[in-house]
């Protein structure tokens, strides 16, 4: 029988930290309707605007038509179609990697590559900021875990002179931390983990198709070589506004994966469609560089103007861009006033983020217009005044 949990749910009201979900009633572009009201989207990881894209729709469709809706097995048995070959190359070619693992999802795909690889005989150095999906991929490896302050590389070198005798280490961080959008040190981090010879993974989720010149991510945006990192973790539906989890990398670890990872044995592989649909944004991200570019110009445009009013943005470097406001209560004030006025900025408490941290996570996308833009910035002036 199920045990009394309105007591539970109860004290999440009270503490203005019960969640919901709310039905978006369209397709995920920069005006949504919910509740029959069309309001501005500022709060989607769809960055580069592609999760509606004529071209990755017609795909997905084709695919369908092809290979029908589901891959009904694990890649194993028989589930791995040609959209998921096909996807792997893409996705190595892109991040010029020797190869490439698909898995259904990205927090999959962390908790898949951390425990294929990592025992309790080894060591885990994680960023203090990095996403529950390392958090939990660390917690089911069964390593040690030293957690080294946010990007502070003082720190985990400290961490590291004192853990030599372990099997293997590995220092995994996001490379652009998810609810504060700024950007791992890498440079740092890659000299570390050779000096320490130890395994460097990037969880890079929100860096690619956004960072670096062909839009590679964070080790392109710092001049680095793909071979620089030893794991490349991405997903595929944030700015390729698609599906999947993927681990890039040497060949023989994506082997050690597709031979013990859990998390990619036992579930149905990714459907045929999202692998065609995630193909065709990675093709359209490496010939359409103008389109990050508007992204960019969008970024410094309302980072800049959120500054002007004295907002805190912390120390964001990129489309995400923290409003922090502090209080539980205030976030969520603030974010219903901006829902009354037409704009949709979802408020993230604790446990997502410290306590005492709670923020609107804006996130940019490439396709808000300059109108958007500038009634953004005007509502955040007239709400600033009420709320302060
Ligand atoms: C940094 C980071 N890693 C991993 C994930 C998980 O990716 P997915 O949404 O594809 O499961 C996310 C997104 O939620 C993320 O922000």
């Amino acid at each position: 029988m199920l045990p009394d949990i309105n007591k539970e749910l109860q004290a999440l009201r009270e503490t203005d930290r019960f969640r919901s979900t709310k039905q978006i009633e369209s397709a995920q572009e920069t005006r949504i309707r919910i509740d029959d009201r069309d309001l501005i989207l500022f709060c989607s990881n769809n960055y580069l605007g592609l999760a509606n894209h004529p071209t990755l729709k017609g795909a997905a469709v084709e695919a369908i038509h092809r290979y029908g809706t589901s891959s009904v097995a694990s890649a194993l048995i028989s589930g791995y179609m040609a959209p998921h070959a096909e996807l792997e190359t893409c996705m190595a070619k892109f991040l010029t990697t020797e190869a490439s693992v698909v898995f259904p999802t990205g927090y999959t795909a962390n908790l898949g590559v951390m425990t294929a690889l990592l025992g309790p005989d080894d060591i885990i150095f994680s960023d203090q900021l990095n996403h529950r999906s390392i958090i939990d991929g660390c917690r089911l490896s069964r390593a040690k875990v030293e957690i080294y302050s946010h990007g502070d590389t003082d720190h985990l070198h400290s961490k590291l002179q004192n853990a030599k005798n372990y099997r293997r280490r590995l220092i995994v961080t996001d490379g652009v931390f998810s609810m504060d959008g700024d950007i791992a040190p890498l440079p740092e981090l890659v000299s570390l983990a050779q000096e320490f010879q130890t395994i460097l993974m990037v969880d890079d989720a929100h860096g690619t198709g956004v960072l670096g010149a062909n839009g590679r991510g964070t080790f392109e945006h710092f001049g680095l070589s793909s071979d620089a990192i030893d794991i490349h973790m991405t997903s595929g539906s944030k700015a390729l506004g698609a599906s999947g989890g993927f681990i890039s990398g040497r060949s023989d670890l994506i082997d050690l994966i597709r031979n013990r990872s859990a998390s990619y044995i036992y579930t149905t592989a990714m459907p045929p469609d999202a692998c065609a649909s995630t193909t065709a944004s990675l093709d359209l991200i490496s010939n359409t560089p103008a389109i990050r570019q508007n992204l960019w110009h969008n970024i410094e445009t309302i980072r800049e103007g959120l500054q002007k009013l004295g907002f805190d943005v912390g120390n964001t470097q990129t489309q995400i861009i923290p409003i922090i406001i502090g209080d539980d209560k205030k976030t969520i004030a603030i974010s219903t006033e901006l829902y009354e006025r037409g704009i949709y900025l979802y408020g993230i408490r604790p446990p997502t983020v410290p306590e005492g941290q709670s923020r609107l996570r804006l996130s940019v996308m490439a396709t808000h217009t300059k109108e958007d833009i500038q009634y953004l910035l005007n509502t955040m002036a007239e709400v600033q005044k009420t709320f302060t």
